[in-house]
């Protein structure tokens, strides 16, 4: 081998980089083999959302929803309630939506004002309407080994990512970042269903890094920056849940995009990674509870 090649091969490892998780391109194709669906059907399914308050970032992923049922041809309402609706007020207005047989799926967006308790109003909701798998009936059955009616929108969207690039999880060593009811613990819960070994960090957790660097993979759901390059295993997998403003206003996710693609064998970019699988689990979801139920 002469010198030459030698540093060819040096600068192509330097070079190795990552294959990007495309979340649009496949919230893509799973949105227009739905539209096929639904054009076939008579009636359509009706998905209900509920926003409380001002939110900007939930007006945003609201409008997102709304718009995209509507291309496939799903009915979709928001109903937007003033910050200081009543928990109770808001309880009767769920119980409504139960009874009406127009509608086929139930959202309330998250979070709530603080005086609403978010149990008491996921509760509410019927679990064959209950769109996002929230309700204790569906996230008992998750947490029990058993399927839901439908499981939780983004860790959904999270494994059909992985699934569409042929990223095996069985015995593979998972740390997911963050413990919340929205993404963490069910997803944590279906990664065990898929037969790998999942460690769960949050807030508490010592020593990060050290846990991280042993991952096959890492999910962070988190909302703040807190994955370096330096902290993963070459060649694992990145999946980046987080999305939040930088000071400059820059969208941006958990992990150092440019420090963990010369790591990671793939990654998914913020935004256009799991944003977009979300919205299409939403639509999946609906589709699913109208079959389910009411077609
Ligand atoms: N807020 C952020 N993500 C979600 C979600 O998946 N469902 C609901 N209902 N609220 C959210």
């Amino acid at each position: 081998m002469k010198a030459g090649d030698v540093v060819f091969i040096l600068l192509c490892y330097n070079l190795t980089m990552a294959v990007i998780l495309d979340g649009k391109n496949l919230r893509d194709k799973i949105l227009t083999e739905l539209k096929v669906k639904l054009d076939r059907f008579d009636k359509k399914p009706t998905l209900v959302v509920i926003l409380v308050g001002d939110n900007p970032a939930s007006r945003i992923y609201v409008n997102n929803k709304k718009k995209t049922a509507e291309k496939l041809g799903i009915n979709s309402v928001v109903l937007n309630y003033p910050e200081n609706i009543s928990e109770s007020e808001l309880l009767a207005k769920i119980e409504e939506l139960n009874n009406d047989k127009e509608v086929t799926a139930i959202l309330v967006q998250l979070p709530l004002p603080e005086h609403i308790s978010k149990e008491n109003v996921i509760n509410a909701i019927s679990p064959q309407k209950d769109v996002d798998g929230f309700t204790p009936y569906n996230f008992g059955k998750l947490f029990s080994g058993e399927k839901p009616i439908v499981y939780p929108c983004t860790p959904k969207g999270v494994l059909l990512l992985l699934d569409e690039y042929g990223i095996e999880l069985e015995g593979k060593h998972i740390v997911v970042i963050g413990r919340s009811n929205v993404v963490g613990r069910p997803l944590s819960q279906m990664l065990l269903n898929r037969n790998a070994t999942v460690t769960v960090c949050h807030s508490h957790t010592k020593n990060l890094a050290q846990i991280t660097k042993t991952a096959d993979i890492v999910v962070s759901a988190v909302g703040k920056n807190i994955i370096e390059g330096e902290m993963l295993k070459s060649d694992c997998v990145i999946v980046d849940v987080g999305i939040f403003k930088d000071i400059n206003g820059k969208t941006r996710g958990d992990v150092d995009f440019e420090s963990a693609f010369q790591k990671a064998s793939y990654i998914s970019p913020v935004p256009g990674g799991v944003g977009p699988m979300t919205i299409a689990s939403l639509m999946l979801n609906t589709v699913e509870l109208f079959e389910k139920f009411s077609a």
